[in-house]
């Protein structure tokens, strides 16, 4: 099938590289000039596993191409995917649909032919009706299907989950449109993947659904790891104990500072304005939001009370600032609240994280860069690990604890062993497992 991506961003890349993987001929559309002339010479403006591999690949095979101009593309495709971002409003919350109206005015003027209108930027119940009312008034005769086909990849490990999903969601009111949906994923669906077709409203809220209800599961534990604190439980061990029970599930039931990132925080925010909106508030949502905001404050607390009760003038090692491991994606990070607040609380703070520090630096002003774990550590008071790198699970704890003044180190992600880091003669305070 020939194929039409609207949007260079990390979800428009990914998938326009997996499409064209897959075997279709796929053009990435962009109006970004610099950004496009940069991936056809295989620059990615992002940092995702393997997909530099897989645009190279997808490119010379000559199944992916880049374009700035959008017209030519969607007069010769049978799909348009709409890839382009939906940040949340900072007046109100609800995802700024400006970008996915726009591009839809635009697709509408360049349509011929039977064509697909794909929605995959994460979108409010409703969005795709309004899509479909933008592309009927700019080009009433057009022939047209606008379909929902919400995105469920994480950063880090975005093309295997393109490649082999739990679930592929589709959601239209026009049977050939879910049938030629259908005909597109399956190389993936005869692979094993379930494909869920529904109305499009029901597919826009699934995506929601899904990620709130990680989120969710996320703030369960974090609640429950302050319980086993105070009781003397693990919550390692809680954690396993439940997750093997089918109806729970071993996943997203990891303790530690808060989830963060660019989707869950803000898809959050989105469905609880839509359920308000609609009168019928979500309120175990917005008590997670706010259970998840506490949660920083929490961390702050716990390294302070690790400290002795201050850090005033006091040197912190801190291990990674990215929002989560194998991403430079800095947003809504539990660093970039963390950091500033151990400052203003008077201590000095030298970090190392191994991709996302040229993000982080303008963030956190004050903050000082050092070229490895064991370099930020050096003659520093306290080492705090805030991201789970793979490379931190690997550190030589013997000599973390004698680089440092004082050998202690605080893991808000439970990377390690208690016993390990102990015998390695650490103090060693984590999440949920007693100090
Ligand atoms: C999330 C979803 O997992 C994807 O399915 C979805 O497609 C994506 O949002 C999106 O809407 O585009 P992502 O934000 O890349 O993906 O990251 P996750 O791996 O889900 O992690 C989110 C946050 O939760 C991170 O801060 C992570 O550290 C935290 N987390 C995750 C935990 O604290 N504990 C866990 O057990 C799992």
């Amino acid at each position: 099938m020939k194929i039409t991506i609207v949007g260079a961003g990390y979800v428009g890349l990914v998938t326009g590289a997996c499409l064209a993987a897959i075997g279709h001929d796929v053009v990435v559309v962009d109006r970004d000039g610099p950004k496009i002339a940069a991936l056809r010479r295989g620059v990615m403006p992002i940092y995702e596993a393997g997909l530099d591999r897989l645009v190279a690949e997808t490119a010379a095979a000559g199944r992916l191409s880049f374009e700035t101009s959008l017209a030519p593309a969607v007069a010769t495709s049978q799909a348009v995917f709409i890839c382009v971002g939906t940040p949340p409003r900072p007046a109100d919350g609800h995802a700024d649909l400006a970008s996915v109206y726009a591009v839809a005015a635009e697709i509408a003027q360049a349509l011929a032919g039977f064509t697909l209108v794909v929605t995959k930027s994460t979108v409010p119940v409703g969005t795709g009706d309004e899509v479909e009312a933008i592309i009927r008034e700019v080009a009433p005769d057009a022939r047209v299907a606008v379909v929902s086909n919400p995105e469920f990849l994480r950063e880090g490990v975005a093309i295997a989950d393109f490649m082999r999903p739990d679930r592929i969601v589709v959601g239209g009111e026009d049977d050939g449109a879910l049938g030629l949906m259908a005909a597109l994923y399956a190389p993936i669906t005869d692979a094993g993947s379930p494909l869920v077709t529904t109305n499009r409203r029901t597919a826009e809220l699934i995506k929601y659904a899904a990620n709130c209800f990680l989120a969710l599961k996320i703030t369960y534990i974090n609640e429950i790891a302050n319980l086993c604190e105070e009781v003397g439980a693990d919550v390692e061990d809680v954690s396993r104990g439940i997750g093997l029970d089918s109806r729970i599930g071993a996943k997203f039931l990891k303790a530690g500072p808060g989830f963060g990132g660019s989707c869950f925080p803000k898809d959050m925010l989105a469905l609880m304005k839509t359920a308000q909106d609609h009168g019928v508030p979500l309120r175990s949502v917005e008590t997670a939001v706010a259970v998840n905001d506490a949660r920083k404050g929490e961390m702050v607390r716990k390294i302070i009370r690790a400290a002795g009760g201050s850090v005033q003038g006091k040197s912190i090692a801190v291990l990674g600032l990215t929002f989560k491991p194998d991403t430079d994606d800095m947003r809504s990070a539990a660093s970039l609240i963390i950091l500033p607040r151990l400052i203003k609380a008077g201590a000095s703070i030298r970090a190392y994280d191994p991709a996302g520090m040229a993000h982080a630096a303008p963030l956190l002003p004050g903050v000082v860069m050092a070229a490895s774990a064991l370099e930020a550590a050096e003659g520093a008071d306290l080492a705090v690990l805030v991201t789970e790198w793979a490379e931190f699970s690997t550190l030589d704890l013997g000599a973390l604890g004698r680089v440092l003044k004082n050998p202690l180190l605080v893991d808000l992600r439970n990377l390690f062993d208690p016993l390990a880091a102990e015998r390695s003669g650490l103090r060693y305070v984590s999440v949920g497992r007693g100090d």
